[in-house]
Protein backbone atom coordinates (compact mmCIF):
# COMPACT_ATOMS: atom_id res chain seq x y z
CA UNK A 1 0.00 0.00 0.00
CA UNK A 2 2.77 2.70 -0.91
CA UNK A 3 4.91 1.79 2.50
CA UNK A 4 7.69 -0.29 2.46
CA UNK A 5 9.37 -1.26 5.82
CA UNK A 6 12.99 -1.82 5.02
CA UNK A 7 13.48 -4.98 7.58
CA UNK A 8 16.87 -5.91 6.94
CA UNK A 9 18.95 -7.02 9.82
CA UNK A 10 21.47 -4.61 9.85
CA UNK A 11 19.41 -1.80 9.13
CA UNK A 12 17.49 -2.69 12.40
CA UNK A 13 20.62 -3.63 14.48
CA UNK A 14 21.69 0.03 13.68
CA UNK A 15 18.40 1.86 14.45
CA UNK A 16 18.31 0.01 17.60
CA UNK A 17 21.84 1.39 18.22
CA UNK A 18 20.84 4.78 16.91
CA UNK A 19 17.79 4.67 19.44
CA UNK A 20 20.33 4.21 22.57
CA UNK A 21 20.26 7.71 24.23
CA UNK A 22 23.94 6.81 25.50
CA UNK A 23 25.55 7.16 21.78
CA UNK A 24 27.79 9.97 21.07
CA UNK A 25 27.24 12.54 18.35
CA UNK A 26 30.07 10.49 16.59
CA UNK A 27 28.30 7.66 16.74
CA UNK A 28 25.29 8.91 15.86
CA UNK A 29 26.37 10.25 12.56
CA UNK A 30 28.24 7.63 11.41
CA UNK A 31 25.55 5.00 11.80
CA UNK A 32 22.88 7.67 10.31
CA UNK A 33 25.66 7.28 7.12
CA UNK A 34 25.18 3.67 7.34
CA UNK A 35 21.88 3.47 7.09
CA UNK A 36 21.27 5.82 4.56
CA UNK A 37 23.40 3.64 2.57
CA UNK A 38 21.66 0.42 3.28
CA UNK A 39 18.16 2.94 2.71
CA UNK A 40 19.60 3.93 -0.52
CA UNK A 41 20.30 0.67 -1.64
CA UNK A 42 16.32 -0.58 -0.80
CA UNK A 43 14.66 2.18 -2.46
CA UNK A 44 16.67 1.73 -6.07
CA UNK A 45 15.99 -1.76 -6.04
CA UNK A 46 13.22 -1.20 -8.58
CA UNK A 47 14.55 1.28 -10.99
CA UNK A 48 14.48 0.62 -14.18
CA UNK A 49 17.58 -0.83 -16.74
CA UNK A 50 18.54 -0.05 -20.17
CA UNK A 51 21.03 -1.90 -22.23
CA UNK A 52 23.98 0.02 -23.71
CA UNK A 53 26.73 -1.16 -25.95
CA UNK A 54 30.28 -1.32 -24.28
CA UNK A 55 33.75 -2.56 -25.21
CA UNK A 56 35.44 -5.30 -22.64
CA UNK A 57 38.89 -5.80 -22.87
CA UNK A 58 38.17 -8.45 -25.08
CA UNK A 59 35.18 -7.74 -27.02
CA UNK A 60 32.14 -5.77 -27.63
CA UNK A 61 28.68 -6.66 -25.66
CA UNK A 62 25.44 -5.08 -24.50
CA UNK A 63 25.60 -4.72 -20.51
CA UNK A 64 23.13 -2.64 -18.36
CA UNK A 65 23.11 0.41 -16.91
CA UNK A 66 20.23 2.83 -15.32
CA UNK A 67 17.75 4.21 -17.52
CA UNK A 68 16.84 7.81 -18.01
CA UNK A 69 18.01 11.38 -16.24
CA UNK A 70 20.04 11.23 -12.62
CA UNK A 71 18.81 10.81 -9.62
CA UNK A 72 17.79 13.99 -7.73
CA UNK A 73 17.80 13.85 -3.83
CA UNK A 74 16.28 15.87 -2.52
CA UNK A 75 17.49 16.22 1.36
CA UNK A 76 15.40 18.25 4.04
CA UNK A 77 17.33 20.75 6.36
CA UNK A 78 18.78 19.72 8.90
CA UNK A 79 18.71 16.37 9.50
CA UNK A 80 17.97 15.23 6.23
CA UNK A 81 21.90 16.39 5.38
CA UNK A 82 23.23 13.33 7.40
CA UNK A 83 21.07 10.62 5.72
CA UNK A 84 21.78 12.05 2.55
CA UNK A 85 25.50 11.60 2.99
CA UNK A 86 25.85 7.49 2.91
CA UNK A 87 23.37 7.77 -0.13
CA UNK A 88 25.72 10.15 -2.34
CA UNK A 89 28.04 7.00 -1.44
CA UNK A 90 26.26 4.78 -3.57
CA UNK A 91 24.66 7.57 -6.53
CA UNK A 92 27.73 9.85 -6.09
CA UNK A 93 26.42 11.35 -9.67
CA UNK A 94 23.06 12.42 -8.20
CA UNK A 95 21.68 16.52 -8.32
CA UNK A 96 20.60 17.31 -4.75
CA UNK A 97 17.45 19.68 -4.08
CA UNK A 98 17.77 21.64 -0.71
CA UNK A 99 14.90 22.10 1.16
CA UNK A 100 15.12 24.56 4.14
CA UNK A 101 12.02 23.37 6.67
CA UNK A 102 11.48 23.33 10.33
CA UNK A 103 8.77 22.78 12.34
CA UNK A 104 7.47 25.44 14.87
CA UNK A 105 7.50 24.00 18.04
CA UNK A 106 4.40 25.32 19.57
CA UNK A 107 2.08 24.79 16.54
CA UNK A 108 4.32 22.03 15.02
CA UNK A 109 3.17 23.74 11.35
CA UNK A 110 5.94 23.79 8.68
CA UNK A 111 7.96 26.82 8.37
CA UNK A 112 9.60 26.97 5.18
CA UNK A 113 12.85 29.03 4.74
CA UNK A 114 14.59 27.96 1.46
CA UNK A 115 14.56 25.88 -1.57
CA UNK A 116 17.08 25.86 -4.11
CA UNK A 117 16.90 22.53 -6.52
CA UNK A 118 17.68 22.01 -10.21
CA UNK A 119 16.16 23.70 -13.01
CA UNK A 120 15.22 20.06 -14.64
CA UNK A 121 13.81 17.78 -12.16
CA UNK A 122 10.36 17.27 -14.04
CA UNK A 123 11.79 14.47 -15.80
CA UNK A 124 13.99 12.81 -13.07
CA UNK A 125 12.87 10.88 -10.19
CA UNK A 126 13.19 13.11 -7.20
CA UNK A 127 13.49 11.16 -3.61
CA UNK A 128 12.95 13.03 -0.35
CA UNK A 129 15.31 12.35 2.21
CA UNK A 130 14.35 13.43 6.21
CA UNK A 131 15.12 10.34 8.74
CA UNK A 132 12.04 11.84 10.58
CA UNK A 133 8.17 11.51 9.69
CA UNK A 134 6.45 12.79 12.71
CA UNK A 135 2.97 15.00 12.23
CA UNK A 136 3.70 15.09 8.48
CA UNK A 137 3.66 18.99 8.41
CA UNK A 138 7.35 18.78 7.00
CA UNK A 139 7.28 16.18 4.35
CA UNK A 140 3.73 17.23 2.57
CA UNK A 141 5.25 20.91 2.64
CA UNK A 142 8.34 19.87 0.88
CA UNK A 143 6.51 17.44 -1.74
CA UNK A 144 4.05 20.78 -2.54
CA UNK A 145 6.93 22.42 -3.32
CA UNK A 146 8.48 20.00 -5.46
CA UNK A 147 5.51 19.14 -7.43
CA UNK A 148 4.94 23.13 -8.10
CA UNK A 149 8.72 23.28 -9.54
CA UNK A 150 7.49 20.30 -11.92
CA UNK A 151 8.54 16.86 -10.06
CA UNK A 152 5.86 14.43 -10.81
CA UNK A 153 8.15 11.09 -10.01
CA UNK A 154 8.60 11.38 -6.09
CA UNK A 155 9.84 8.80 -3.55
CA UNK A 156 9.90 9.83 0.11
CA UNK A 157 12.40 8.07 2.22
CA UNK A 158 12.92 8.46 6.53
CA UNK A 159 14.27 6.30 9.24
CA UNK A 160 11.57 6.64 11.28
CA UNK A 161 8.18 7.20 11.09
CA UNK A 162 5.06 7.73 13.46
CA UNK A 163 1.97 6.35 12.18
CA UNK A 164 -0.02 9.76 12.40
CA UNK A 165 2.55 11.42 9.80
CA UNK A 166 2.50 8.03 7.46
CA UNK A 167 -1.42 8.90 7.22
CA UNK A 168 -0.89 12.10 6.66
CA UNK A 169 1.40 11.81 3.49
CA UNK A 170 -0.36 9.26 2.42
CA UNK A 171 -3.15 10.91 2.38
CA UNK A 172 -1.95 13.98 0.81
CA UNK A 173 0.28 12.49 -1.67
CA UNK A 174 -1.20 9.02 -2.65
CA UNK A 175 1.48 9.08 -5.86
CA UNK A 176 4.64 9.35 -3.37
CA UNK A 177 5.92 5.80 -2.02
CA UNK A 178 7.13 5.57 1.86
CA UNK A 179 10.33 3.86 2.40
CA UNK A 180 11.00 3.52 6.60
CA UNK A 181 13.07 1.19 8.78
CA UNK A 182 9.98 1.69 11.29
CA UNK A 183 6.94 2.99 12.20
CA UNK A 184 6.73 3.21 15.81
CA UNK A 185 4.06 3.50 18.55
CA UNK A 186 3.16 7.15 18.41
CA UNK A 187 3.40 11.10 18.53
CA UNK A 188 3.05 13.00 21.85
CA UNK A 189 1.74 16.04 22.06
CA UNK A 190 4.81 17.90 21.56
CA UNK A 191 5.52 16.15 18.28
CA UNK A 192 8.42 13.77 19.26
CA UNK A 193 7.73 10.09 18.19
CA UNK A 194 7.81 7.28 20.50
CA UNK A 195 9.72 4.90 21.28
CA UNK A 196 11.54 6.96 18.62
CA UNK A 197 15.46 7.94 19.17
CA UNK A 198 14.89 12.12 19.98
CA UNK A 199 15.22 15.17 18.07
CA UNK A 200 17.98 13.45 15.01
CA UNK A 201 19.13 16.79 14.01
CA UNK A 202 20.09 17.76 17.56
CA UNK A 203 21.49 14.39 18.45
CA UNK A 204 23.80 14.68 14.72
CA UNK A 205 24.61 18.16 15.15
CA UNK A 206 24.04 20.04 18.24
C1 LIG B 1 12.46 17.48 12.33
C2 LIG B 1 12.71 16.34 11.34
C3 LIG B 1 11.71 16.62 10.26
C4 LIG B 1 10.55 17.19 11.02
C5 LIG B 1 9.50 16.12 11.17
O1 LIG B 1 13.11 18.63 11.91
O2 LIG B 1 14.02 16.28 10.86
O3 LIG B 1 12.17 17.53 9.28
O4 LIG B 1 11.05 17.61 12.31
O5 LIG B 1 8.38 16.60 11.81
P1 LIG B 1 6.93 16.66 11.16
O6 LIG B 1 6.70 15.38 10.42
O7 LIG B 1 6.03 16.78 12.37
O8 LIG B 1 6.85 17.86 10.29
P2 LIG B 1 13.22 19.97 12.84
O9 LIG B 1 11.97 20.78 12.79
O10 LIG B 1 13.68 19.55 14.21
O11 LIG B 1 14.30 20.83 12.07
P3 LIG B 1 15.90 20.80 12.22
O12 LIG B 1 16.37 19.44 11.74
O13 LIG B 1 16.35 21.89 11.30
O14 LIG B 1 16.26 21.03 13.66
Amino acid sequence: DGVQIVDHPLVQHKLTLMRDKTRSTKGFRQLMNEVGMLLCYELTRDLELEEIEIETPLTKTRANVIAGKKLVFAPILRAGVGFLDGMLNLVPSARIAHIGIYRDHVTLDAVEYFLKCPEDIADRIVIVIDPMLATGNTAVAAIDRLKERGATKLRYVCLLAAPEGIERLRGAHPDVPIWTASIDDHLDEAGYIWPGLGDAGDRMFG
